[in-house]
């Protein structure tokens, strides 16, 4: 799929305000500081698109982003941040939760998972819920270039392995690094294979 156009619509705190649900659109999870945002501007290819940082917990608010005008990507806050209250922690819980299971449009929940580290517990729980709402969702291992890639493997089969111990089959995998751009295509045709369905 070629991006033509990318623009950001609007950040939202509350489900009632988000923008009508009548394009298809693909949400970006994972844990604080895994790279979502960075993935989305490689994706998209606009450096500045989607707010990036060193510090976990940049992003705090669902964000649209538009795409060839007619598709959305969604850039979420982090999971498993420690430096937020509890309190807060349980908002935005709750907040993201709602949003994934009554987004009617949404067509699949991308799971960001850093590709240099072993299975987490916090990682798979989450995946263990979208399972148990029925909702799609495929799996991105983040910055690729950070080490060679027989580890990567070695995360990426550790981690199919954890989800089978409760799903029957594993979800489609990706392979990205924003620094080098790669695993773009792959996750852009198969973006365009669900829109086409
Ligand atoms: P929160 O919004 O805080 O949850 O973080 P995020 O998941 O959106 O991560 P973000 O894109 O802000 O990236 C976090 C840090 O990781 C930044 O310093 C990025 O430059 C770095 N980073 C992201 N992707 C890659 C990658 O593919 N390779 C390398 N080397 N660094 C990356
Ligand atoms: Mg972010």
């Amino acid at each position: 799929m070629i991006i033509k156009t990318a623009e950001f619509i609007c950040s939202n705190t509350q489900v009632s305000k988000l923008p009508p649900a009548v394009l298809p659109e693909y949400a970006f999870i994972g844990r604080s500081n895994v790279g979502k945002s960075s993935l989305i501007n490689m994706l998209t290819n606009k450096k500045g698109l989607a707010k990036t940082s060193q510090t976990p917990g940049k992003t705090q608010l669902i964000n649209h982003f538009l795409i060839n005008d007619n598709w959305y990507i969604v850039d979420l806050p982090g999971y498993g941040y420690a430096r937020i209250s509890k309190s807060k922690k349980e908002d935005w819980n709750k907040f993201i939760r709602t949003y994934l299971d009554k987004r009617e449009s949404l067509q699949c929940v991308f799971v960001l998972i850093d590709s240099r580290v072993e299975p987490q517990k916090i990682d798979l729980e989450f995946c263990n819920w979208l399972g148990e709402k029925g909702l799609s969702f495929s799996l991105i291992f983040t910055k690729a270039d950070k080490q060679s890639r027989v580890k990567t493997d070695q995360t990426v089969s550790a981690f199919k392995k954890a989800l089978l111990a409760t799903f029957d089959d594993v979800p489609t995998i990706f392979i990205t690094s924003a620094e080098l751009q790669s695993g773009r295509e792959e996750v852009l045709n198969f973006v365009g294979s669900v829109n086409d369905q």
